[in-house]
């Protein structure tokens, strides 16, 4: 089952790259765009206090996802984090977003079909009936956090409903899930980390009792299909199966929320570009991917570095953590006209959005997160158009990984 794989880089001490400055968390969560823009223009990437090396120039971040030369972290962000053992190691340890090679294949294949985008339409209109249900739900309330009672609400039940997970279960396992997901960002000290683990803990638990269920009573869902091809061929261990499904939930609730939430909030801070969406319904997938491009809800995909990778004549020394920021590229004055300017109608996007990163590695929740997004905002503009902010515009915070956002209030 286990065929070579890649070796696992030691988390050794960060070895710094001459003539780069090393920026600090603090600085950088506190004004990331600021800082990128800042930097972007003199340096092709700048020294992070923990990861080592964050890269900021599209061309650079699109070019590196690909480049043999990184390799995915497998357990050196942990160890990076100071967590060497327990439920968020495993996560790394036996998930595909963090592995390499053949191991990376065995685990992602089992899941490129239900996620494929051909497949993902055909449940479009579950989730048009289920943004447009949330919608009349809440309408006549008048002021209401819409992150709550919407933007989180679209992903969980489909992923549960795609999954196989009972909808009941929803404000259990997505509270789970919104506490594993800060292990990939930097809103988290060493004193949090116990916190973090009893979360992953639990997600474990939850996992394994529902396979457990499913193994003695199977039904017609993917956990039921997943389970049974795994231990019929012997591809993945029973601790991989767990992961993967973790990392689905992980993956599929926390990034669509923040950017459901925040596409919203755009689109009401700029009324006549609201206002144009309501009217033309075909502005909608525009508008999705510049609010993604604008404020992207997952800033940064982690490499580890195999080999010193020359860059522009600055050097990112081998054995460092590597953060491609996206969140950085996105702004990239080189490729966007105005970059700091939210404007659905701009024509220089490249076609494949870099929020989803590249490689072998690109989300494979895409189709699906930019289907949710597209519902939900066509279920808004349908049927709540006179929505407004009722509130200060929120902050996405964070700098890497998956960044956050706490509440939206919003008057119908
Ligand atoms: C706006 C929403 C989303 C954004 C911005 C986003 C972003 C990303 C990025 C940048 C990566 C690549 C990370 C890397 O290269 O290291 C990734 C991978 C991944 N995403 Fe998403 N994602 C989103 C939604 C989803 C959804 C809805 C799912 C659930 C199906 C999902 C599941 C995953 C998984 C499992 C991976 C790992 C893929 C692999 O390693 O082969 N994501 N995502």
């Amino acid at each position: 089952m286990d065929g070579p794989e890649d070796p696992i880089l030691p988390a050794g001490p960060i070895r710094p790259a001459e003539g780069v400055p090393t920026l600090t968390v603090a600085e950088l969560e506190a004004d990331p765009h600021g800082v990128f823009r800042a930097w972007r223009p003199r340096l092709p990437f700048v020294g992070h206090e923990v990861a080592g090396a964050l890269v900021l120039r599209a061309a650079d971040v699109d070019r590196l996802m690909r480049d043999p030369r990184l390799q995915a972290t497998e357990t050196l962000y942990p160890e990076t984090r100071g967590i060497r053992e327990g439920a968020l190691f495993d996560l790394f340890a036996h998930g595909m977003l963090t592995a390499n090679g053949a191991a990376h294949r065995r685990r992602r294949s089992p899941f490129t079909r239900t996620f494929a985008a051909r497949m993902i339409e055909g449940v479009r209109p579950r989730i048009r009936a289920a943004a447009e249900g949330l919608v009349r739900e809440w309408m006549p309330e008048g002021e209401i956090d819409l992150v709550a009672r919407y933007t989180a609400l679209i992903p969980a039940r489909t992923i549960a409903d795609i999954l196989g997970l009972p909808r009941e279960d929803v404000p259990r396992f997505t509270r789970l899930a919104y506490d594993v997901s800060r292990v990939l960002s930097f809103s988290f000290g060493p004193e949090d980390i116990p916190d973090l683990e009893a979360a992953a803990v639990a997600l474990k638990d939850y996992v394994e009792a529902l396979l457990a269920a499913r193994r003695s009573a199977p039904r017609d869902d993917l956990l039921s299909r997943f389970l049974a091809e795994a231990e019929a061929t012997g591809e993945l261990t029973p601790q991989e199966v767990v992961v993967q499904i973790v990392q689905m939930i992980v993956g599929g609730t926390d990034t669509t929320r923040v950017a459901g939430a925040m596409q919203a909030a755009l689109l009401l801070r700029h009324p006549e570009q609201w206002a144009a969406v309501a009217r033309d319904p075909d502005l909608i997938p525009a508008a999705v991917a510049e609010s993604l491009r604008y404020e992207p809800s997952v800033g940064s995909a982690a490499r580890a570095a195999r080999d010193d990778i020359p860059l522009e004549g600055y050097v990112v020394p081998a054995g460092r953590l590597v953060l491609l920021s996206t969140m950085s590229a996105s702004r990239d004055e080189t490729v966007y006209a105005r970059p700091d300017t939210f404007d659905i109608r701009r024509a220089d996007l490249p076609r494949l959005h870099p929020v989803f990163g590249g490689g072998a590695h690109r989300c494979i929740g895409e189709p699906l997160a930019r289907v949710e997004l597209e519902e939900a905002l066509r279920a808004l503009v349908r049927l709540a158009p006179c929505l407004r902010l009722a509130g200060a515009m929120p902050v996405l915070r964070g700098h890497s990984g998956i960044r956050r956002i706490d509440a939206l209030r919003v008057a119908a």
